[in-house]
């Protein structure tokens, strides 16, 4: 198939491109490059050994958009382009809500100028909130805590809305839980710009000595150790959770909701714990106050997406972080050295 790949040289979008490349199909990658760079696209190509178009657009730019589709024969579309850091939607809310709202509404209405009606959209157990009630189900409610949250929400339910409207769309909706690692060869991964917002990033960079030290937010919470539990799955198991919905989609038309996790809950000591095997060093830490809005506990219910896609995540903690290790200890600096 020919896909087009909205956020295609970020953190997922990239190691979903190449699992997309390495399965065959042909890849037009969208990306505006404000939170990536083009780098990890010609790595991605290298390691796949096949190469991938490339469009600098902004999904605000709708003239740009239209023209990524013309004359492509784009058979359907992987949204992940959007901006996820939790706190700067608060600060920033208008932004976020028009980057990420508006700028699916965008791509939509291109799609549909384009006849192109097939679409897998990166949402996040972010639209849980902070429910309590675990493991999480794709029919626990949505009810977002934070403007970002609240994005994701809103474009499930446009999507939702219209998929009813126009019973000739496909849409997935895949709820990400908490990615992590990197793609085995170490030549990918995540490379978050300023101070990371996410723990394994923060955990990475004091590793490879950038950072002092680890704040661990709250080590009071109702759990064996006192300090909050995610479920954690391999950025590698994700991306092929993706393939995986859009041969569900080829099936026919509908709008279906997946959780992709591995049904896992580790806590952020025992996180520190295997970072500090696979590295082979300690990793200084400290506990701080709670962060405010982080529930204590939170993990898939996977198993919708391997009763109806076959799929489910292989890769252990262990693995996510020997492989967020490698990346790291390989490239200090991400991608900025080249
Ligand atoms: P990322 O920031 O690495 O990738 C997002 C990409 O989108 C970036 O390359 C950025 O330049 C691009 N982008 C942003 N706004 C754009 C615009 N208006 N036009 C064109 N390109 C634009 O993030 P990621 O971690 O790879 O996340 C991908 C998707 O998955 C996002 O939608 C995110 O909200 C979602 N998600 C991420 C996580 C996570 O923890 N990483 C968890 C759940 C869901
Ligand atoms: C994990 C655990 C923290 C950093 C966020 C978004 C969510 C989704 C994934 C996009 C928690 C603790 C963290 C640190 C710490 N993103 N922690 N010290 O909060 O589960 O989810 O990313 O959709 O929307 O909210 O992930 O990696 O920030 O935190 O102690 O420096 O690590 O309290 O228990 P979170 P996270």
């Amino acid at each position: 198939m020919r896909i087009l790949v909205t956020g295609g040289t970020g953190y997922i979008g990239s190691h979903t491109t190449l699992a997309l490349l390495e399965a065959g199909h042909d890849v037009v990658v969208v990306d505006n490059l404000l939170n990536s760079s083009q780098e990890s696209l010609r790595r991605v190509q290298e390691l796949a050994g096949r190469k991938a178009e490339f469009i600098q657009a902004d999904l605000l730019d709708t003239a740009a958009l239209d023209a990524a589709f013309d004359g492509r024969s784009i058979e359907a579309v992987i949204h992940f382009a959007g901006l996820k850091a939790v706190g700067e939607s608060v600060a920033k809310p208008l932004y976020y809500y028009s980057n990420n709202v508006v700028g699916t509404i965008n791509l939509l209405h291109a799609m549909e100028r384009h006849d192109v009606r097939t679409i897998v959209f990166s949402s996040s157990a972010t639209v849980y909130g902070a429910s309590e009630e675990v493991p999480l189900t794709e029919d626990t409610p949505m009810n977002a805590v934070n403007p970002y949250g609240r994005t994701k929400e809103h474009i499930e339910d446009i999507l939702s809305d219209l998929g009813s409207a126009d019973p000739r769309w496909s849409i997935a909706l895949l709820r990400y839980f908490n990615p992590a690692g990197a793609h085995e060869s170490g030549r990918i991964g995540e490379d978050p710009t300023g101070i990371p917002n996410n723990l394994l990033p923060f955990v990475a960079q004091v590793a490879v000595g950038r950072r002092d030290k680890v704040m661990v937010f709250g080590n009071d919470y109702p759990t064996p150790d006192g300090t909050g539990v995610r479920d954690y799955i391999h950025v590698v198991d994700l991306a092929a959770g993706h393939l995986a919905a859009l041969n569900y989609l080829g099936e026919g038309p509908g709008v279906r909701r997946w959780n992709l996790g591995t049904g896992n809950g580790s806590s952020v000591l025992e996180v520190l714990t295997a970072f500090s095997a696979a590295a082979g060093k300690d990793i200084a830490y400290e506990f701080t106050d709670r962060r405010p809005g982080d529930a204590a506990v939170s993990y898939a219910d996977p198993s919708a997406a391997h009763a109806d896609l076959g799929w489910r995540a292989e890769r252990s903690l262990a693995t996510m972080c020997e492989d967020h290790w490698r990346w790291q200890k390989n490239n200090p600096e991400g991608y900025a050295a080249g």
